[in-house]
């Protein structure tokens, strides 16, 4: 086996909250090698994203963190925050569960980018650009030049993940924690970008530590895995023996509960409560006094019909307008649709109430 490149021991975090100190994570010991994947499953609020956090030297201001999180011959725990800015976004990368916590929402994507490849790596304007781009490109963002201009609320949740793995993974580092970094893409993205972690994995020797409620993921990807359950691990081992043979019974029950089988049909005399037809949203992008904006086709004649009791599920590509047309279902959503600029939309025939939005919603 390859040296660790992480190792925790003891690890703790408690919270002050109202009830006094809560704990989190209660004394974990885990280690990564170089070059391999460790996945973190476990049930919500088990204490995955914290023990992470907690190495990072990135909890909360009401989290308290102790024990050791040793990483190249230092403890993160307690470090000084100049000591960990040296590693963190160089050495360490993450990508966090929700986008929005790395993304500032004032900063065009591509400043975003290369501010921390200019910091890490010293290059020059120019080429920590050439590297941005590069680096949208590798994630499959379409049009990555023009993206560079964009601010997050430009972007598709999945494309806002895709930026997030973009930097994480721009300064080739060497511990990526990933923390359910491919949910909000579709199977063919997430695809693409699991094979390009790999890829790095195998070029640079990185390790990972993943963290995903997907037991396909981890069936896929992980080496060995540890399993959570309130703050605790309860069990560890390698992928396949895991699964082949879990030992403990909250591991058996979560192998058990992957969801099997179908959905009976809805008869087709329930009664029609959302009738959708030949929606379409367009945004207005950039434009000024004198410049005509440029028109983009976000929804393009999409009809969608919802009876009563009937569950639809909208697939598509990353960026592909689920949530815009969504949005554009329920009445009471179309002022956050339409803060983007303009918008064009056909007439919606719906029943009284929107089920989607609850009470006072008026489609
Ligand atoms: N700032 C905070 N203050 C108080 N408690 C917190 C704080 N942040 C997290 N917690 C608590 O810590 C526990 C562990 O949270 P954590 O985010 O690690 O869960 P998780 O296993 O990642 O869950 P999920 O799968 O839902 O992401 C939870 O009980 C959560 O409520
Ligand atoms: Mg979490």
């Amino acid at each position: 086996m390859a040296e660790p490149v992480l190792s925790l021991s003891g690890l703790r975090v408690e919270f002050e909250t109202i009830d006094g100190m809560t704990p989190a994570v209660a004394g974990i010991d885990l280690t990564v090698h170089r070059g391999e994947t460790v996945a973190i499953v476990g049930e919500s609020g088990s204490g995955k994203s914290q023990a992470m956090m907690a190495a990072m030297g990135l909890l909360a201001t009401n989290g308290r963190a102790s024990g050791r999180a040793d990483f190249g011959g230092v403890n993160l725990i307690g470090l000084p925050k100049a000591q960990l800015n040296e590693i963190r976004g160089r050495k360490i990368t993450m990508i966090f569960q929700e986008p929005m916590t790395s993304l500032d929402p004032l900063y065009r994507i591509g400043d975003q980018l290369i501010e921390p490849i200019r910091r890490h790596q010293g290059l020059g304007a120019r080429q920590a650009r050439a590297r941005a781009v590069e680096m949208l490109r590798l994630v499959r963002i379409p049009d990555a030049e023009r993206r560079m201009r964009s601010y997050p609320h430009e972007l598709s949740g999945g494309q806002r993940q895709r930026v997030m793995i973009a930097m994480a993974l721009a300064n080739d580092p060497e511990i990526l924690i990933a923390d359910e970094p491919t949910t909000a893409l579709d199977v063919t993205i997430q695809a693409e970008i699991l094979e390009l972690m790999a890829d790095l994995q195998k070029r640079l020797g990185m390790a990972m530590v993943f963290i995903t409620h997907d037991l396909n993921i981890v069936r896929r990807i992980a080496h060995r895995v540890y399993v959570m359950r309130k703050g605790e691990v309860v069990e560890e081992g390698p992928t396949a023996q895991i699964f082949a043979a879990p030992r403990h019974a909250y591991t058996r029950d979560l192998i058990e509960a992957e969801p099997e089988g179908r959905k009976p049909p809805v008869p087709s005399g329930v009664p029609v409560m959302l009738d959708g037809r030949n929606i379409d949203v367009t945004f207005a992008l950039g434009g000024g006094l004198f410049r005509a904006p440029q028109l983009l086709k976000a929804v393009d004649g999409v009809t969608v019909r919802l009876r009563q009791g009937q569950t639809v599920g909208i697939v598509g590509e990353s960026g592909s307008a689920s949530r815009r047309w969504r949005a554009l279902c329920c009445g009471c959503c179309q002022a956050r649709a339409r803060s983007g600029s303009r918008i064009a939309t056909s007439p919606i025939l719906a029943g009284p109430r929107c089920s989607h939005c609850g009470a006072g919603c008026r489609s």
